[in-house]
């Protein structure tokens, strides 16, 4: 982990209480009532979390609530349930039976509600369809997919029969595709012809044809019809989803899973040029999703709840699938892009499904801010009741938009901070009991254990920045890296002793509520999505032009940060705006779009230590365009950073 000098710069005084009327009618009442259940979770939390265990159905109730052999935890041991169930069959015997548990909006206009009922028949179908083609418990399975019902009906058959689903976002390009099959030797890659995105048709059964082929794991691929698209089926191996689904039986019985079961994989950025596999099993993930939805959103049977997210990444695993049906709501699920076919869509959607609670990115109410107040004004926002929040620090400005202009002044919101590893939200106001201040995410959520310290591991005093780290277990956190016990060791216990690193710099001011400051590693947060700088720089260093490339973040107005690029060029290429273009365009085909640098800086040299090391640390100085240089006593060649000061774009 490199040194950094974490300073807080933002000073923010604003308080909101909670409106009365909201705290009267939530799950958690009062500031004293979350002190007191907090208190309680703080002295026995073996005691806290097997109490919310106990609301959900087990085939076999644990012996034990938790096996803590640091850093490995295993929790509601010798317990037996299945995701699916919890989900799905266990709402069927009451009044939910016939409940919306999905409401879902494609980018043409198109919609389906499907009903808790309609989805056990479907993910029955589905889990028969798998068990068809040879899937059997503990296989992987890769899905690249679309927002498309279908999605969350592929993960629910996986569960339902115990096979560990490892999805993978659309907009990952066939090379990252390809890379995270491999590492997770999924058997069976579930996708489309297409998706719609901004009005356009997204290929992805391309890719996964470019994976498939490279991937010896690979044995069967199964397609949804959704855009019409023309594809290459190839015999014996592809299938179409309608085919398969045709004669399948709708009677499929979820079985007994060990509560370590895992339940899935999801790839994440990490520091070295190499994607994580996170892995999350059955039992711990299912308690901690399924109160966090609760408290967190205050979610009502009544409620219309929608998270915006994709489901590629974990909000939309956590939030817009497990947490929610294992509570028996409504779900709401959108395909497209926000401003598709204008910049109204969200709050156009919001106002036709009457949307009860919303949850988005800060990168998404900003870019919403830039196009002005009228799209917002042009409906009517009276359904909503909760706002909620994810993915990186909320500028102040964004907040009190979405405040005013949202939630009419009306609606608490929910900063809620957690990461693809924690697996559910870490710290996060309760939005009947928490005050909340603009760009904190405020307290620990019950039974969380969060402090900021030194390097050291020592606890820093109010407002000083310091590493934001876990001390205790809890359930929903991840069990290790996908075959990679060491680096799971490594990366999130070892580098402060004895608790869970996170990579992120904060500080607690004298309320304890927590001020998320971004991230102290080689991890960067573009548009709420986590890309590791390494990963950029392998993917540029790959091009037969580069010798060299440094990748830093600079502060960005709606992204939060942008990835701006350092290259230099082996002998014989010239640095013209043309190989700029290229150098993009090659990011993008090896990463994703979403990994396309802003900038391209050629220089002849990096500035580096002796030792070599490149110092990202002047390279962010000069990304953010700073006048004065931090430390240059270390730096092996003055004249390096000198001339890259003097070329300033
Ligand atoms: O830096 C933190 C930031 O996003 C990181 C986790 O990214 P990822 O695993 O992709 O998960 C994103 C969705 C849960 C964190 O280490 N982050 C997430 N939420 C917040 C945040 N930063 C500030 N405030 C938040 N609410």
């Amino acid at each position: 982990m490199p040194e950094v000098d974490i300073t807080s710069i933002l000073k923010e005084s604003r308080v909101f209480n909670p409106p009365k009327k909201f705290s009267e009618s939530s799950h958690i009442k009062s500031f004293d009532e979350y002190e007191q259940i907090y208190k309680e979770a703080e002295i026995d939390p073996e005691a806290f979390w097997a109490k919310i265990a106990g609301e959900l159905h087990w085939f076999k109730k644990w012996d034990k609530v938790l096996e803590w052999n640091p850093p490995f935890a295993k929790w509601f041991v010798g317990g037996e349930l299945n995701i699916s169930y919890n989900c799905i069959d266990r709402h069927l015997t009451t009044w939910r039976k016939n409940k919306a548990a999905i409401i879902w909006e494609g980018e043409p206009g198109d919609s389906r509600t499907l009903t808790y009922q309609d989805l056990h028949r479907e993910v029955s179908k589905f889990a028969n369809v798998l068990k068809s083609i040879g899937v059997n418990k503990g296989d992987r399975v890769a899905i690249y997919m679309p927002m498309i019902p279908e999605l969350p009906i592929a993960m629910l058959g996986c569960a339902r029969i115990g096979a560990i689903h490892s999805v993978v976002f659309g907009g990952f390009s066939a090379e990252a595709l390809k890379d995270r099959v491999y590492d997770a030797q999924a058997k069976v890659i579930i996708t489309a012809d297409g998706g719609f995105r901004k009005g356009e048709v997204v290929p992805l059964k391309e890719k996964v044809d470019e994976a498939a082929d490279k991937s010896p794991s690979v044995e069967k691929v199964i397609a949804v019809k959704r855009t019409g698209n023309q594809v290459q089926m190839k015999d014996g191996r592809d299938y179409w989803w309608h085919d398969l689904m045709k004669d399948a039986s709708d009677k499929c019985e979820a079985i007994p899973l060990d509560s370590e079961h895992p339940l899935f994989i999801l790839y994440t950025s990490g520091t070295t040029g190499k994607p994580k596999g996170v892995v999350h099993t059955t039992g711990g993930y299912l308690t901690g999703v399924y109160i966090t939805t609760k408290w967190v959103f205050d979610l009502k049977d009544e409620d219309t709840y929608w998270c915006t997210a994709d489901i590629g990444w974990v909000t939309g695993h956590s939030y817009i699938l497990y947490g929610p049906l294992a509570n028996g709501a409504t779900s709401l699920m959108y395909e497209g892009g926000p401003m598709y076919p204008q910049p109204d869509r969200f709050w156009e959607i919001v106002d036709r499904y009457k949307v009860n609670i919303f949850y988005t990115a800060p990168t998404a109410i900003r870019a919403l801010t830039k196009h002005g107040e009228q799209w917002p004004l042009k409906h009517d926002l009276s359904s909503l009741r909760l706002l909620g929040t994810v993915g990186e620090p909320i500028n102040p400005e964004a907040w009190i938009w979405y405040h005013k202009l949202i939630g009419k002044e009306r609606c608490p919101i929910v900063d809620t901070w957690w990461q693809t590893e924690t697996g559910m939200i870490l710290i996060t106001p309760l939005p009947g009991a928490i005050p909340t201040k603009p760009g904190s995410a405020t307290r620990p959520f019950p039974g969380i254990i969060a402090d900021v310290v030194s390097r050291e591991g020592k606890s820093e005093a109010p407002n000083k920045g310091g590493y934001l780290v876990i001390k205790k277990p809890w359930p929903a956190m991840l069990r290790t890296i996908y075959g990679d016990d060491e680096r799971y060791k490594k990366q999130y216990w070892e580098e402060i002793k004895g608790v869970y690193f996170t990579g992120d710099g904060a500080r607690r001011d004298e309320d304890g509520y927590f001020w998320i400051m971004g991230r102290v590693d080689d991890v960067m947060n573009v548009a709420g999505h986590r890309l590791s700088t390494m990963e950029i720089e392998s993917a540029l260093v790959s091009h037969f032009t580069v010798a060299e490339a440094a990748v830093v973040g600079r502060p960005d107005e709606i992204k939060g940060q942008a990835v701006v690029a350092f290259v230099t060029l082996e002998l014989g290429n010239n640095p013209t705006d043309e190989l700029k273009k290229e150098l993009k365009e090659h990011v993008s085909k090896e990463i994703g779009p979403i990994a396309k640098p802003d900038d391209i800086r050629f220089t002849e040299a990096l500035p580096k230590t002796r030792s070599g090391k490149i110092m990202r640390r002047l390279l962010r100085d000069i990304a953010y365009g700073r006048e004065k240089m931090g430390d240059t006593t270390t730096l092996e060649d003055y004249s390096v950073l000198a001339k890259l000061m003097e070329d300033k774009e």
